[in-house]
Order: structure tokens, then C-alpha cells, then sequence
């Protein structure tokens, strides 16, 4: 299984957003719709080999974190809006510190960095880790963030973390999740 971790620094945790408006009013959810896109599209299919959670830091009630599991979802379609608007269903529905499914394969629950950190042991993507391609062993759990930087007390929970390149230049998330991925298909993993 291959997972990774999105953080949306702003990214709205109720789901009373307005699919028109989500780069603006919703915390740039567009980011985090993208990065679904790059986790689980293939041209004819769906990778269900991948996790994609995301963690929403943004108001009214952080932190919430909503996992999409490969081998489950339904309904997911390649455009944004209709990406956004499970997100939406997944913000409306109650929950506590256990995920509960919202609609097929998306769950949220209302827990942080530090329990997914548990959880399972991320590599952080960073444009300065090190090179994938020079890497034997590959990882296969990835954190990275969304238009901004990691936050100075994000950095300090991460800071023990290996640290992997996707190559020189700084790419938007989901590229780099698309390279990623690339790479892991190359090795057959
Ligand atoms: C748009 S970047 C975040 C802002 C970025 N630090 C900047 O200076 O504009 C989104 C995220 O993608 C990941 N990323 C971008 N380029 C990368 C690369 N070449 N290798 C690994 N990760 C990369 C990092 O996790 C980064 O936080």
C-alpha cells in the first residue's frame, strides 16, 4: 500500500464551502482535490494500491483528517467539483477520534499530525531530501504540504523523518505526488 499525507494549512473542516469558490473561501480545498486526482487517476482506472489522507487545519474545527482508501471509494470522478463535494459530505458528517466512513472509501475524524505519525512511519517530501532515483529501498508513505511550507512546529514533529526529493525544482503537491508515484511504478512496487 502506498500512502500519502496532505496537509491544507487553511483547508476548511466544515462543509458549508461553496464548490465555486474553492481555492478562496475554502482554504484552497482546490489543492487538496488535485492531490486526490494525482493519487488515484490512471488514464482507464483507479490506483487501489493508494491511501491519500488529508489533513484540514483551517476553521471551523481543526484538526480534522479525512482518509480516501484506493481499494474502496465510489463515486470519485476526475473533476474537482464533484471531488469537492464528497469532500463536503465527509465535513458535514459528525465525528469523534475513530474514522467513520462518510460516503464509499472517504472517512474523517477529527485527530492531528501527531496520531497519524503514529500511525506509520512517513518519509517528508522535500525538494532538498534525497534523490528517489538514488534511493535502493523506496518509501512508501510520504508526507507533504500544500501551497505553503510546513509550519515551525510542523517541522519539529518531522524533523527525525527521512527526507525525499522528487527532484531539483519546487513542484506543486500533487506533481510531485505524480512523480512519486511514477517512480514507484518503475521499481514494480
Ligand atoms: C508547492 S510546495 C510548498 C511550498 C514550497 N515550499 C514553496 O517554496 O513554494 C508543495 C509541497 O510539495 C512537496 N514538494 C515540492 N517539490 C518537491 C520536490 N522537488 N521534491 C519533493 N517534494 C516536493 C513539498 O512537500 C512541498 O511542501
Amino acid at each position: 500500500m502506498k500512502r500519502f499525507l496532505v496537509i491544507g494549512h487553511n483547508a476548511v473542516t466544515a462543509g458549508n464551502f461553496s464548490l465555486n469558490d474553492m481555492p478562496g473561501g475554502a482554504g484552497r480545498m482546490d489543492i487538496l482535490c488535485s492531490c486526490i486526482n494525482s493519487c488515484f487517476f490512471l488514464s482507464h482506472s483507479l490506483r487501489d494500491d493508494v491511501e491519500c489522507y488529508l489533513l484540514l487545519l483551517g476553521e471551523p474545527m481543526p484538526p480534522k483528517t479525512i482518509l480516501i482508501k484506493g481499494d474502496e471509494v465510489r463515486y470519485l470522478n476526475p473533476d474537482e467539483r464533484s471531488t469537492g463535494s464528497l469532500l463536503k459530505k465527509a465535513l458535514d458528517l459528525p465525528c469523534g477520534e475513530k474514522f467513520r466512513e462518510s460516503t464509499k472509501g472517504i472517512y474523517v475524524k477529527r485527530r492531528g499530525l501527531k496520531c497519524l505519525l503514529k500511525d506509520y512511519e512517513f518519509s517528508v517530501l522535500d525538494e532538498n531530501g534525497s534523490d528517489i532515483r538514488e534511493t535502493e529501498n523506496a518509501p512508501c508513505s510520504y508526507i507533504l504540504s500544500d501551497n505553503h511550507n510546513f509550519t515551525g512546529e510542523e517541522e519539529d514533529m518531522l524533523k527525525d523523518l527521512p527526507r525525499v526529493s522528487a527532484g531539483p525544482k519546487v513542484l506543486h503537491a500533487d506533481h510531485t505526488i505524480t512523480v512519486i508515484l511514477n517512480e514507484l511504478d518503475r521499481r514494480g512496487l
